[in-house]
């Protein structure tokens, strides 16, 4: 576990580490710490209720959540605190993430969860948003993530031209 952390990611099993694991690396990626734990709302109730208890007492900028299935733990942790959370749907069952996706995108009003996109694409961006939250009080995060665009804006155009350029030359 991280000092400090900044950020917590949970998710409802071990195996959706390999898509969430995607989140973390962008938080590495900005320098922001973070600590990483499974507690499933259906499984282990007792422990989500407890590991948003040391949420709120870590002051967390922003919880990040991943489930797949019946994908209620986003749901459950914004429940309980006022701390943003930020869901990423997984890919886990035979409807390929559409079951996660409506049960974390669709909540009552009052209890936001933001939405991100299904797998390895949301979690990333839960890692981006993240960072954004708490660029908006932290300068250097907030530099990181302007290089972070700015590279992306320069691997674009280089692509661009590469591809360009073969087309002119196969004519
Ligand atoms: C969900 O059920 C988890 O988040 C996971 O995506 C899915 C399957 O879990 P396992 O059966 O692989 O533990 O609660």
């Amino acid at each position: 576990m991280a000092q400090n952390a900044m950020v917590g990611i949970v998710m409802g099993s071990d195996s959706d580490w390999p898509v969430m694991e995607q989140a973390a690396k962008m938080l590495k990626e900005f320098g922001i710490p973070y600590e990483v734990t499974v507690a499933s709302a259906h499984r282990t109730p007792h422990r989500v209720r407890h590991w948003v208890e040391e949420a709120k007492r870590k002051h967390f900028h922003a919880i990040i959540v991943g489930a797949g299935a019946a994908a209620h733990l986003g749901g459950v942790i914004a429940a309980e605190c006022n701390i943003p959370v930020i869901g990423v749907p997984i890919d886990a069952t035979s409807l390929n993430g559409l079951d996660a996706l409506l049960s974390i995108v669709q909540m009552p009003g009052g209890i936001p969860v933001a939405c991100m996109a299904v797998g390895k694409a949301g979690a990333k961006n839960a890692g981006v948003f993240a960072a954004q939250i708490i660029g908006r009080s932290n300068v250097d995060v907030a530099a990181r993530l302007d290089v972070y665009r700015d590279d992306m804006a320069e691997q674009v155009t280089a692509k661009a031209e590469a591809l360009e350029q073969r087309l002119a030359k196969e004519g």
